[in-house]
């Protein structure tokens, strides 16, 4: 298991913490994945994975490659068998259910859509298999066609269709048959960026009006944010952390997670005063040492991480005032080594004079302003005590 969280604003229970988005935190959980282990011989795919998964969740497993999120999607929907540990769904150990008496369906990457059948006859195709009587079949098509604005296209082939289409005609084919849970792998990876944008608002209105579960498997950060209720951060098969978008960002529990989930400014550093109420921390490559206006779980001495995020930080070219008496903390010095320029943001590196390399992000609010920060510029960074995050892992 992971070490735990440090910064303490943060420490308060799931669901509680402000600006939390969560549509439905009294569901009853739907999914439930008890202590789970995936071995392939000696490999390890899957590590003692725990999760509760609610109903009507948008759900997302977020991971980089080979960290195990197919794997524990096909355990879901029954194509692995877990070496330890149990599932359940819907309260029932799915242990030797079979996939196809499982409440749930999968969604491939490569949406396995026949080429030969039109696209009212794919999103049939469940429904036919099960030899339900033709009329309904006639009208859940049309429902799901409807659902997701494939009515004029339904005559079509697959391969007359574009790649978003293609994609919502695999989701209108997943939902035909009311799964209660809906597995989708990585359902938009093959979509352009633009694309596949709109598609992940498309996808997140159309879990809503259905209300079915959708575990989504990523490996997008700015997906997951988008889509999800909550997201589960996989590392090397166990899960790191599992949170509301805006709690990962705001509170990450490690550094792995600070950096896995947007960008941020990762220094390492040492406790030098521990006190209930605050800390004091000496980082490399900071001049000042920084001040946290809370305890934290490590004791002086201890290693830690300052997770600062770019957008957190405040860059002048005049020096912030230290009241007399007081040692200054909470911000450096440096000189402007690169700014990239996004048209809506733009984003300074900057050297401090201690020698970290400090990235900070500012919103260009105004159109026709020069920038009055340039290249090679001494500039100062500040920062609230309450805008940052310690970890000690
Ligand atoms: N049938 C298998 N036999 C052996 N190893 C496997 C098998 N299936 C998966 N693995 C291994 O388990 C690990 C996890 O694989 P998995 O497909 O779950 O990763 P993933 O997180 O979905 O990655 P990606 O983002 O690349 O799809 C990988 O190292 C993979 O090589
Ligand atoms: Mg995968």
């Amino acid at each position: 298991m992971i070490d735990t969280v440090v910064q303490s604003p943060a420490a308060r229970p799931e669901g509680s913490r402000p600006g939390a988005v969560q549509r439905r935190p009294e569901a009853p959980p739907i999914i439930d994945i008890q202590d789970v282990v995936k071995t392939f011989g000696d490999f390890v795919a899957v590590d003692h994975v725990s999760l509760t998964i609610r109903e009507g969740e948008l759900f997302a497993l977020l991971g980089g490659s080979g960290c195990g999120k197919t794997t524990l999607l096909r355990m879901l929907a029954g194509f692995e068998r877990p070496t330890a540990g149990r599932i359940l769904i819907g309260g029932q150990d799915m242990t030797t259910v079979a996939p196809y008496d499982r409440p749930v369906n999968m969604m491939f990457q490569s949406y396995a859509l026949f080429p030969h059948m039109t696209v009212e006859a794919n999103v049939a195709f469940g429904l036919r298999q099960d030899g339900l009587p033709r009329p309904r079949i006639r009208d859940r098509v049309r429902e799901m066609l409807d659902l997701v604005q494939l009515t004029p296209f339904a005559k079509r082939k697959p391969h007359h269709l574009s790649g978003g289409q293609r994609q919502r005609v695999a989701l209108a084919r997943s939902l035909a048959k009311h799964p209660k849970v809906l597995l989708l792998d990585e359902p938009l990876a093959a979509l352009d960026k633009k694309l596949r944008e709109e598609t992940q608002l498309e996808l997140v209105c159309i879990q809503e009006r259905v209300g079915t579960t959708f575990v989504v498997v990523t490996h997008d950060q700015e997906e997951a944010m988008t889509m999800a209720d909550r997201v589960a951060i996989m590392d090397s098969g166990r899960i790191v952390q599992v949170d509301t978008p805006h709690a990962l960002y705001e509170y990450p529990n490690t550094r792995f997670v600070a950096e896995f989930f947007g960008t941020v400014n990762l220094f390492q550093g040492v406790l030098v005063e521990d006190e209930p109420d605050h800390v004091l921390i000496d980082a490399e490559g900071l001049v000042n040492p920084v001040y946290v206006g809370h305890g934290i779980s490590a004791r002086e001495e201890a290693t830690v991480w300052i997770a600062l995020r770019p957008e957190k930080i405040a860059i002048s070219k005049q020096a912030p005032k230290t009241p007399h008496n007081e040692t200054p903390h909470n911000w450096d010095s440096g000189i402007i080594e690169d700014i990239v320029y996004l048209g809506g943001i733009s984003t300074f590196h900057v050297r401090l004079d201690g020698g970290a390399l400090a990235r900070v992000t500012m919103q260009n609010l105004e159109r026709m302003a020069a920038p009055d920060i340039t290249w090679d510029d001494r500039v100062f960074l500040s920062w609230r005590h309450d805008n940052i995050v310690v970890v000690t892992s």
